[in-house]
């Protein structure tokens, strides 16, 4: 039977077991040769030494081993003495004196050591993901990831959920990203598409009376990445039926409850709750990082009485407060303005609250601006002031975001605090200034709240929805809705967000069908769980907690997908290239 490397300790003393895995490090003092075998629970020396009896070929044996050769090691597990006790290594209290040594494969030299402090560029370890997976870090993520789905399916079990799989060849699903299409062989010139998330499926298996569904689901999107986004991602996808915004939160709070602490994150419930409209005036976001203060401030009084011409004639003028900003160098206030006329303000305003009374606008200011907007701001002496004037959804976006970037490089967000917060109240419909129309800020299925159905036509714009984000330290860990279950309400939805009926009966025509035979009330959630597995295991990036992920380019470098085709598969398709 074999044991694992990583589980051995003192209790094991006096044992024999046996061990199989890859060589970590091997070091030859001639009559003792020291072996690190790893395998994926941890690391455990093994020793050879001649003074204690090893024999010749045994020797001969641990000497030819080299890093990545896999063995198979049989020995008696011995406590160290204290002087030889490593408190760095979880087994260095024991080691293995070796009894017999199986090489069962050579490697060559690996392109990079299998170390977790290793510096190699994240391009050469997807391009060996194999090897990189070997490393302890990235191994204690996917078993970590392992525990949490299996955590999440035992929950939803017991709670009398449903496991069932929807298809992923499919029709263009409602989230507004772009499609994945594959094309169809058996009907030339059609397609289908992979689904961005099950949402139709999963309202259908409402329909059917399945009235508890989840899944641990795929989901591919074909939009820009970032650390946060993969192009093909797993949702903890979720449904029911006769609930209400309630049982959704107190379902997620219960099952975090249990998830989380397998990553010593401690949880309290219920989640605090704050409005849409709440998250965007203190925080200018609507997934607000709640961990650190630098809260907007709405100075628009004060800064029009001030002789300067984009306060007097903008919307609104905000402000937030970088304690102990009046240090910031010249440079770095430039990347901020940068910055903020990247995300589309016409300028940064700076004032820095110090001896020098410095400003970007000093000469407008006078002491009397100076003082009345210090104390608008409450600021402490050697804070500074970053205010933007403009449209009010363009100063909460660019404020929102420049108060993120300032607490990171002012180090002011805590370590190892936990932020759970759900945001509610979210408006129906958002406005897109290009196309001159409102889209659906969740997909189409959204209710609006009972006591808004009617504006949906009389003023969409101030329509709240029943819908709710899960947020966590600033990353939107999921969102969901009660849903729409009538075809009259559904089609007025259609209707609003300028889908024609034929538009709509072309796309989505089997969900309006399925609403006329009876369907229930019901509504749902969806987890990113990529991220979910990220925050827990402290990970910088998706690509961390994802076995084989892509990167920010969507290209898969181990196996070189995407890539060309056969002319004869491209033939048998009906597809011909375009010459570009
Ligand atoms: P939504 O589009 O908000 O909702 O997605 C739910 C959650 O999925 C995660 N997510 C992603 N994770 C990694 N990479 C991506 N590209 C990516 N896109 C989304 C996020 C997000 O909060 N059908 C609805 C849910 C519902 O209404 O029940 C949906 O998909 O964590």
């Amino acid at each position: 039977m074999r044991t694992y490397a990583g589980t051995l300790d003192q209790s094991h003393s006096s044992t024999t077991i046996t061990i199989a895995g890859w060589v970590q490090k091997q070091r030859d003092f001639g009559e003792l040769v020291f072996i690190d075998v790893r395998d994926r629970s941890g690391i455990v020396q093994v020793v050879v030494d001649r003074s204690k009896g090893a024999s010749d070929p045994l020797l001969a044996a641990a000497k030819e081993l080299r890093s990545e050769y896999v063995v198979r090691i049989e020995g008696e597990v011995r406590e160290r003495s204290e002087q030889t006790k490593n408190p760095k290594m979880p087994t260095g209290d024991v080691e293995i004196v070796a009894t017999t040594i199986e090489l069962l494969s050579r490697s060559e030299t690996p392109p990079f050591p299998i170390d977790d402090d290793v510096d190699t560029s994240e391009d050469l370890r997807l391009k060996y993901r194999y090897l990189d997976l070997r490393r302890p870090a990235l191994t204690r993520n996917i078993v970590l990831r392992d525990r949490v789905a299996h955590g999440v399916r035992d929950y939803m079990h017991r709670q009398g959920f449903l496991e069932i799989e929807t298809p992923i060849l499919t029709k263009s699903t409602p989230e507004g990203a772009r499609d994945y299409l594959v094309p169809s062989r058996v009907h030339k010139g059609t397609f289908y598409a992979l689904p961005q998330s099950p949402q139709i499926f999963k309202q259908l298996l409402m329909v059917s009376g399945l009235d508890r569904y989840y899944q641990i689901a795929r989901c591919f999107r074909d939009e820009d990445l970032r650390r946060d986004r993969q192009p093909e991602f797993t949702q903890v996808d979720i449904e029911a039926s006769f609930i209400d915004e309630e049982f959704v939160f107190a379902l997620i709070e219960g099952m975090f409850a249990e998830v989380f602490p397998l990553a010593n994150i401690p949880i309290t419930t219920p989640f605090p709750r704050m409005r849409w409209q709440e998250a965007m005036e203190r925080f200018g976001i609507d997934r607000p990082d709640t961990r650190f203060g630098i809260e907007l401030i709405d100075i628009s009084t004060i800064a029009k009485a001030i002789e300067f011409a984009p306060f007097r004639e903008a919307e609104t003028v905000r402000a937030i407060v970088v304690p102990g900003g009046a240090s910031l160098s010249r440079k770095r206030i430039d990347e901020l303005t940068e910055e903020a006329k990247k995300l589309g303000a016409s300028g940064l305003v700076w004032i820095k609250f110090d001896a020098q009374r410095g400003s970007s606008i000093k000469k407008f200011l006078g002491d009397a601006g100076f003082d009345s907007i210090r104390e608008a701001l409450h600021a402490n002496e050697g804070d500074m002031a970053l205010i933007v004037a403009g449209r009010t959804t363009k100063v909460w976006d660019v404020l929102g975001s420049l108060r993120l970037r300032v607490a990171k490089e002012q180090g002011l967000i805590p370590a190892d605090r936990w932020d759970f917060l759900w945001v509610i109240d979210f408006p129906l419909f958002e406005w897109d200034e290009e196309s001159g129309r409102f889209f659906a800020r969740h997909h189409p299925f959204t209710s609006p709240r009972l006591a808004d159905v009617d504006t949906i036509e009389s003023d969409p714009g101030a329509t709240l929805a029943r819908a709710y984000d899960v947020v966590l330290n600033g990353l939107e860990l999921g969102g969901g809705s009660i849903r729409i279950n009538t075809p009259e309400l559904q089609s007025r939805m259609f209707r609003a967000l300028g889908i024609s009926d034929e538009d709509a009966r072309d796309r989505f025509g089997f969900l309006l069908d399925a609403f006329r035979y009876g369907a229930p009330p019901h509504g749902g959630v969806a987890l990113g769980f990529d991220r979910m597995v990220m925050l827990m295991a402290r990970a910088e990036s998706l690509r961390e907690v994802i076995a084989f992920p892509k990167t920010a380019r969507a290209q898969d470098l181990l196996s070189e997908a995407p890539s060309a085709v056969d002319e004869k598969q491209l033939e048998e398709l009906g597809i011909a290239r375009r010459p570009s």
